[in-house]
């Protein structure tokens, strides 16, 4: 047995009748450590997660979880399926995709109802989960009418009720204010003090820093550019420049 969450072993994907959004990438996620995904735009990080999450499976390669290779074949099996959903949540990166119920409350109460967890013990996480998202106030509201930052919010919560080993988010602190960002860095913090395995996708490098204990870089052509200690990856400025995670803007002069 191995003590790896992910084993990705020379991955590779492409869309149905579209180019490669990803290629040859191998590395692996260790229980209970954090790993950031950083990539510019396109670079294949929403993918990746698909991956890991079995909504998407390799067009090439390998991606094992808990040692066992994420195939169409064993997601149709129901037993297993549901436990490793039990296991695994995903954060999306557009609230949209992922919320669709009419209330709040039902949103967060799906994922542990349909999961068989009992009645009583899904309304309970259920107003945990939004007391500690600070999101009570809006049980009773329809999701598709809040605001960004508070639907992505209520996604999270609704993954937090079902309360995963393993938590995948993409972008999870694009479009949220500055003190909601931070409290949402301070939430992957805790999350990790949980002994939970996370990833995240993101192109904020300060998010990373703070989270993250290993860093994946993906370049523009979908390869893997790096993979490595956070401080070690986040210090090197040629590969940031070369992965387009940070700008020479500063030097980009202002024409009166
Ligand atoms: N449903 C799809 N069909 C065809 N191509 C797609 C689809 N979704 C993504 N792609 C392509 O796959 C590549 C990787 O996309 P992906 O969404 O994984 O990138 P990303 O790194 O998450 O980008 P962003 O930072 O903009 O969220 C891109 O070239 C994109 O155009
Ligand atoms: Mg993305």
């Amino acid at each position: 047995m191995s003590d790896a969450v992910f084993e990705l072993d020379d991955v590779s994907y492409a869309y149905p009748g579209g180019a490669p959004a990803l290629r040859n990438v191998t590395f692996t996620v260790a229980e209970g450590e954090s790993v950031a995904i950083l990539g510019a735009n396109g670079s294949g990080k929403s993918t990746l997660l698909k991956l890991l999450d079995a909504l998407y499976f390799p067009t090439g390669g390998e991606v094992r979880a808990f040692g066992v290779a994420l195939e169409e074949k064993l997601l149709q099996d129901e037993e297993w399926s549901f436990c490793f959903r039990r296991r695994v949540g995903l954060v999306f990166q557009d609230p949209d995709v992922q919320l669709f119920l009419p209330t709040v409350r039902d949103e967060v109460a799906f994922a542990p109802e349909q999961l068989g967890i009992p009645r009583d013990e899904v309304a309970a996480r259920v107003e945990r989960a939004m007391e500690e998202l600070g999101i009570s106030a809006l049980a009773d509201r329809p999701p598709y009418n809040l605001s960004d930052g508070e639907k992505k919010k209520v996604a999270i919560a609704s993954v937090l009720s079902l309360s995963p080993d393993v938590w995948l988010l993409d972008e999870p602190t694009a479009s949220l204010d500055p003190r909601t960002a931070d409290w949402m860095v301070r939430f992957l913090l805790s999350l990790k003090e949980r002994g939970k395995t996370v990833v995240i996708a993101t192109h904020e490098l300060e998010t990373a820093r703070i989270v993250a204990d290993k860093v994946c870089v993906l370049s523009e052509d979908h390869r893997l550019a790096a993979v490595g200690a956070t401080e070690a990856i986040i210090g090197n400025r040629e590969i940031l420049l070369g992965a387009n995670l940070i700008s020479d803007r500063l030097a980009i002069t202002k024409h009166v």
